[in-house]
């Protein structure tokens, strides 16, 4: 949060009605966007924003996304928007995918001792499996998926396997969202119980993050993760500045699903090993990824333990994909 953007966006909000039904809090509010020129960093932002209009942009549903992004971004630049993350997975709260329906925790019907981060690492996505409840997963798995169409009321069950979050942009593309709340929980329970329907997702996921504001929106629109293969020859250091300048940074690999994309792409490879973002930390005595993720999905083909500050990790481009520590960054 200490780059400079640019832009920033201004926000203003009309009072929420008086209403106590099922109209949901974000249709009985209006938010009105303002922007600014000035850069700053979010702090100054948010500090900026309270003191002449209300927050920083809180983004409730995707038409409040359309219009931001028409009016603002699109031919602007970046700006930041009232979105921050608190750090820690015990600050993580539960969401519903589908904007508007509120979590409430004594509605969910958890299998046994989940949900339990039980891969070793943070499961922040959660599905259904066979009729004995639900249970949270990494969201970089594949599984099926089960969709909610809002103009017939209707789930949709997908046999196809996606990553959690190409699952919700399917859904939202192609019905409404990902299966949503307690009611449409219900319903799959009952469809689950007389058929063997294998493990799914269902619009359940968790996060850090938060609306500076301090509502409680479910909506996020994070950009497509997209690999690009780039057909150039730099050393590691080169292949870091080029991606953070041209594209957002260098790949990181966290689940073995994510293996399987990057290695589909190094296949496209001329050169024998790619660059992957994974660094020795000489300072922590640490590998790790430039998305800061700590390394828990693993595919070495030599890690070695030589403290050798100046290595950096790259993978091979044919046969199993094994990653190999190349000195001389
Ligand atoms: C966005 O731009 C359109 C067209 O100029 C305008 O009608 C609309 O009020 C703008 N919306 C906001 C929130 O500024
Ligand atoms: C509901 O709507 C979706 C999308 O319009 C359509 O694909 C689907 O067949 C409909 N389902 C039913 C049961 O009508
Ligand atoms: C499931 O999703 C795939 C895309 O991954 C799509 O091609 C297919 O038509 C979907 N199936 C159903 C039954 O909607
Ligand atoms: C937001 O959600 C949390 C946990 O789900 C709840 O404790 C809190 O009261 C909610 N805040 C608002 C403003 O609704
Ligand atoms: C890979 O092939 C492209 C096209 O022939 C060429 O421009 C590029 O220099 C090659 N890269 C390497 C690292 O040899
Ligand atoms: C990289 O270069 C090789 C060799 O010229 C080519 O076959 C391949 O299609 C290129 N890959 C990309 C992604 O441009
Ligand atoms: C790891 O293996 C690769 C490929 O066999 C080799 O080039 C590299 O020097 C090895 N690195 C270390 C630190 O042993």
């Amino acid at each position: 949060m200490h780059r400079r953007l640019f832009l920033l966006i201004l926000m203003d909000k009309s009072i929420i009605l008086p209403v106590k039904s099922q109209c949901s809090l974000f249709l009985c509010q209006s938010y009105k966007y303002y922007f600014t020129e000035e850069p700053k960093t979010w702090d100054e932002a948010q500090h900026y924003c309270r003191e002449r209009y209300k927050d920083l942009a809180t983004v409730p549903n995707m038409k409040y996304m359309k219009t931001l992004y028409t009016n603002s971004t699109e031919t602007q630049g970046n700006a930041w928007i009232g979105l921050y993350s608190i750090s820690g997975k015990e600050n993580r709260r539960w969401h519903w995918s589908l904007p508007g329906v509120e979590f409430h925790a004594e509605e969910m019907k958890w299998r046994a001792g989940e949900p339990n981060d039980e891969a070793g690492y943070l499961e922040n996505c959660a599905g259904i499996d066979g009729s004995t409840g639900l249970l949270d997963i990494g969201c970089s798995n594949g599984y099926p998926f089960i969709c909610y169409n809002e103009q017939n009321k209707s789930l949709h069950f997908n046999d196809s396997r996606k990553l959690w979050r190409e699952a919700q942009s399917y859904c939202r593309e192609h019905h409404t969202d990902l299966a949503s709340g307690a009611e449409q929980l219900n319903e799959i329970f009952s469809k689950f119980k007389s058929s063997d329907k294998p493990r799914s997702w269902i619009g359940l996921f968790r996060d850090t993050w938060r609306w500076s504001d301090g509502s409680n929106y479910s909506y996020r629109h994070w950009r497509d993760v997209e690999l690009i293969l780039i057909n150039e020859s730099k050393n590691w250091d080169e292949a870091v500045n080029y991606c953070r300048e041209h594209h957002r940074d260098l790949v990181s690999i966290t689940s073995l699903e994510q293996q399987k994309l990057v290695q589909e792409k190094a296949k496209n490879a001329n050169t024998s090993h790619i660059w992957l973002g994974l660094r020795y930390s000489c300072v922590l005595d640490l590998w790790f990824w430039v998305n800061d993720q700590l390394v828990c999905y693993k595919n070495w083909a030599n890690e070695t333990d030589t403290g050798d500050c100046n290595l950096a990790v790259a993978m091979e481009t044919g046969g199993e994909h094994k990653w190999v520590e190349i000195d001389g960054i």
